[in-house]
């Protein structure tokens, strides 16, 4: 398997290339409107097709490279269950899995930082956490119907139950981390260790964080895939 990080400055959001390097076809995850020509370019260099485009929910900071990779490439778009996203070509389940080749990717709904999220483990080994579970963070829970309490139970529930050797690929770092693991997030991630539900909840409303610059358009836009005219 093929499996490459990239990185939006402005956004502080990773985008993920998976492939197989048999059939040289290729998944991007959470692409970034403003960065679809370098993973266009990377897609040429490396010889690879891309079959789909799959977010992890409709994002509030950035527009999504769906719509504009599609137009160029043909593949897909793919998003969560109940997502608002009438363009997408498929929408997953939760434990739904999408496979390309050696590649197996399953779909793990895990809300509350939006009401429809997806979680995404690849190939057994590694989870891409969406804005679900950061490194040593989490998502935050105040707009687009989030709910902390949602947000708690699918951390704890569903993400902490991976092994804990399971590598953590996160939708966004803001201080420079890469990947992580179940085990050491459990340990050291300061919004879930040694908090109980309604400590978190407590945390996470008294956050009062400021809107994302983007917010006004990115929701709208990312609805229909990053199409910026609808
Ligand atoms: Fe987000």
């Amino acid at each position: 398997m093929f499996f490459r990080q990239l990185f939006d400055k402005e956004s502080s959001t990773y985008t993920y290339l998976i492939a197989d390097r048999e059939t040289q076809e290729a998944i991007l995850v959470d692409p970034v409107l403003e960065q679809v020509e370098r993973d266009l370019q990377l897609l040429a260099e490396l010889g690879f097709s891309l079959r789909y485009c799959v977010e992890t929910h409709i994002h509030a900071d950035h527009i999504t490279g769906t719509a504009k990779l599609r137009l160029r490439t043909g593949c897909l778009g793919i998003v969560p269950d109940k997502a608002q996203a009438s363009c997408a070509d498929r929408h997953i389940k939760d434990g739904e899995i999408l496979q390309l080749a050696s590649v197996t990717i399953k779909a793990i709904a895990t809300p509350g930082h939006t009401d429809s999220h997806m979680a995404y483990l690849v190939n057994q080994e590694r989870v891409l956490t969406g804005d679900a579970l950061f490194i040593r963070g989490c998502g935050r829970t105040d707009f687009q119907s989030g709910d902390a309490g949602t947000l708690f139970d699918s951390v704890t529930q569903k993400l902490f139950t991976l092994p804990d050797e399971t590598l953590v690929y996160p939708g966004h770092d803001y201080r420079g981390h890469t990947v992580s693991t179940i085990g050491e997030e459990k340990h050291w991630n300061p919004r879930f260790a040694g908090r109980n539900r309604q400590n978190f909840i407590e945390f996470m409303n008294s956050l009062d964080l400021p809107k994302p610059q983007k917010i006004m358009e990115a929701v709208p836009a990312n609805e229909h895939c990053g199409n910026l005219v609808f």
